[in-house]
């Protein structure tokens, strides 16, 4: 189990790069076995989470390969339906195979899905759709078993806008029969990205990145190169770090247009940030001021991914600020461990009071999911003394090389292996 030594106390300057967004590649990934030719993901970042996908592809029976940073798969020889419990236990985004892998194979199989431990997180809307698409459904003993003769085009309102159903039905919808029409659709930047690849695959979507989706069916979707769009959490984060450690940094391959509620949030606290083409700058000199209330909403409100950070960063703010979780039950599991470095902060069900201190502590706490994971790193990187961060595998499900990237930006941060 690895972990991070952190010596805190010292101010970021530099420039960072950015990954392609992990929740773009995922179901780019699940889309890649629509089409029985080749697919090539430019710049697919090889975290965990990424893996984890490549290698459920290859038990179904794809054959996939580094060149650089680029991913290509090749899905010709795919025969299997089967998602091994084992990796769909390990990740969530595994249930997105379930629409590509029925539209495929006409039938699938899989466990119910894992991945970070934040709440409920049910599969209800999926599996809704699905049935609206004419997929019959059985469960059983912890599967899922699908099947379905042809997928037939039909309207699907989404009690709530759920980014993964929103995905899963597009998947399901993009070689049926007829159209396809999603109502309450997520409008995440991360499913349009999915409609611009699909569409470069044959596909006919449209309307992502408003409530309404439709998807014609074609008949057949052929190869594609793509480049997903930056990851605009692992953006964010930097910029979070910034703005508690003081100094001045530049993050490079972002989209300021996708973390719009960050940016204005951190305007807001004293930070003079600007963007220009695909950078973003931020100078942070003083103790940031409060950000009085950050309330988590679906895109383009404040993303639930992070709040947690936002919640370490309030620890050291000027003021109190409320931090409101609508998205997951239970994520403030980062809470007792910032509480452990000094912070002073209340929760009540979804709701935590953070009053901000003047100086955090170094201590030794435990990540229990990813983005609490770099919430924690935040709170050492700003913290007076060491403070160790155990265990780093969620963190490893969706920053590739953060120490390295940090320790750039002048972090004392070093990681161990144990
Ligand atoms: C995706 C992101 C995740 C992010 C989340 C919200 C990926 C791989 N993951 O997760 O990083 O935190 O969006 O922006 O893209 N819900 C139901 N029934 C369902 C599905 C969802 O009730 O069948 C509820 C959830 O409990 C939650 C809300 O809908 O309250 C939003 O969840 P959803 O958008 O589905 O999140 P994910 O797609 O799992």
């Amino acid at each position: 189990m690895d972990k991070f030594i952190i010596e805190g106390g010292k101010s970021l300057y530099g420039s960072v790069a950015i990954q392609s967004a992990k929740n773009a590649v995922l179901p780019l990934l699940a889309a890649s076995i629509l089409t029985d030719e080749q697919v090539k993901i430019h710049k697919c970042p090889r975290i965990r989470d990424v893996m984890n996908m490549v290698q459920i592809l290859n038990e179904l029976g794809c054959k996939t390969t580094y060149d650089g940073e680029d991913l290509i798969i090749d899905s010709a020889d795919a025969a299997c339906h089967e998602i091994p419990s084992a990796l769909a236990k390990e990740l969530r985004s595994s249930v997105f195979m379930l629409g590509s892998v029925i539209s495929r194979f006409s039938r699938a199989r899989i466990a119910y899905p894992g991945g970070c431990d934040i709440g409920l997180r049910p599969i209800d809307l999926h599996l809704k759709g699905l049935k609206r698409l004419g997929v019959q459904i059985d469960e059983e003993g912890g599967y899922i078993n699908c099947s379905c003769d042809r997928i037939v085009g039909a309207e699907v309102l989404l009690d709530c806008p759920s980014v993964g159903a929103t995905e899963n039905i597009i998947l399901a919808a993009v070689k049926g029969k007829g159209t396809t029409i999603v109502k309450n659709a997520a409008r995440e930047p991360e499913i349009s990205d999915l409609q611009n690849f699909l569409n470069a695959m044959g596909a006919k979507v449209y309307g992502c990145g408003t409530p309404t989706v439709v998807v014609e069916g074609v008949s057949r979707l052929h190869g594609a190169e793509y480049t997903p769009i930056p990851d605009r959490i692992e953006a964010g984060t930097f910029l979070i770090a910034a703005a508690m450690c003081g100094g001045e940094i530049e993050v490079c391959n972002a989209d300021a247009e996708n973390i719009a509620s960050l940016l204005h949030k951190l305007r807001e606290i004293s930070c003079k940030v600007w963007a220009k083409d695909d950078k973003i700058y931020i100078r942070s000199k003083d103790k940031p001021l409060s950000p009085n209330l950050v309330e988590t909403q679906p895109y383009p409100g404040f993303p639930t991914d992070l709040q947690a950070q936002m919640t370490a960063l309030s620890c050291v703010a000027e003021g109190s600020t409320l931090i409101v979780e609508n998205l997951f039950e239970t994520r403030f599991k980062h809470v007792p461990e910032l509480i452990k470095m000094g912070a002073d902060i209340t929760v009540r069900g979804r709701s935590a009071l953070v009053r901000g201190v003047n100086n955090l502590h170094g201590a030794d706490v435990v990540a229990s999911d990813l983005r609490g994971g770099a919430a924690l790193t935040l709170a050492g990187l700003a913290a007076e003394g060491n403070t160790t961060v155990t265990d780093l595998s969620y963190i490893d499900r969706g920053y590739f090389g953060f120490e390295y990237k940090l320790r750039d930006l002048g972090a004392k941060i070093k990681r161990i292996h144990i």
